[in-house]
């Protein structure tokens, strides 16, 4: 995969590339996670060399980055699986392999999308949603069936003594809440299809996840 597109940053068009990433990447890599990802999120879950070699080696196809003269500013990264191998209420340790995706399944008939981040400077530019869009024409590409992921729900920490997760979610699908994941997350087209209550160590999600997929319209 690679292509190039213009990002609307601060209202002027900046080019950026959209391709896999490499071995010669992985520094910038691991500065984009600790950009993207700052305290109280845990630093032991940004990315180490290790994982991303078996990224690359595993699933090259499915680890992607954007650039911008040079410097990366957001990557995606996932594997394939057999939905029918994890329940809905799965957790990202168990489906991601805590990072490492040995359970890659090159039969799979799920891209399962481990970690998406965009360096705060380039938010809201469009390149979230590009990456989303790339991993959807990989989806196409292979023939898979679906797109699936657990979106973070960082607005969740500061209301669940309020409400259920559940509830959260149905008030932002409602447009009475908005969430920096979630919202996103129905921006590029994703559908809710649950929660998972103990998805990932995450205060601000209070650690949970809303299960967001995307189906393959071809297939
Ligand atoms: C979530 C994240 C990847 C979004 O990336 P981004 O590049 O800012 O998103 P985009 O600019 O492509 O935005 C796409 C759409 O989502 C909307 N959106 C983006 N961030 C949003 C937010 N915080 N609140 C509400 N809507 C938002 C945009 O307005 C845009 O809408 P449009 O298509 O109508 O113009 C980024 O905020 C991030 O890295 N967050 C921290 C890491 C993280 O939690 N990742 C998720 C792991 S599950």
């Amino acid at each position: 995969m690679r292509k190039e597109l213009y990002l609307i940053a601060e209202g002027k068009p900046v080019k950026s590339i959209i391709r896999n990433y490499n071995q010669t990447d992985f520094d910038a890599m691991i500065d984009v996670q600790r950009d993207s990802f700052p305290p109280p999120y845990p630093s032991e879950l940004w990315w180490n060399k290790e994982q991303l070699l078996e990224h690359i080696s595993r699933f090259h196809a499915g680890a992607l980055c954007a650039e911008v003269d040079g410097r990366l500013i957001g990557s995606m990264t996932g594997l394939l699986v057999n939905l029918a191998d994890y329940s809905h209420a799965h957790d990202w340790n168990t489906i991601a392999d805590s990072g490492y995706i040995r359970n890659h399944n090159p039969s799979g008939d799920t891209l399962y999308v481990v970690d998406i981040c965009v360096i705060p400077e380039y938010r809201k530019s469009g390149i979230g949603k590009w990456l989303m869009q790339s991993m959807y024409e990989t989806v196409v590409h292979l023939g898979l069936k679906r797109l699936l992921g657990g979106g973070r729900m960082p607005g969740y920490g500061a209301k669940a003594h309020e409400m259920t997760p559940e509830t959260y979610l149905d008030q932002v699908i409602a447009g009475e809440l908005k969430d920096p994941v979630i919202s996103f997350l129905l921006r590029c087209g994703r559908m809710p299809v649950g929660v998972a209550r103990h998805y990932l160590d995450d205060e601000e999600s209070n650690n949970c996840a809303a299960i967001m997929e995307w189906r393959n319209p071809f297939n």
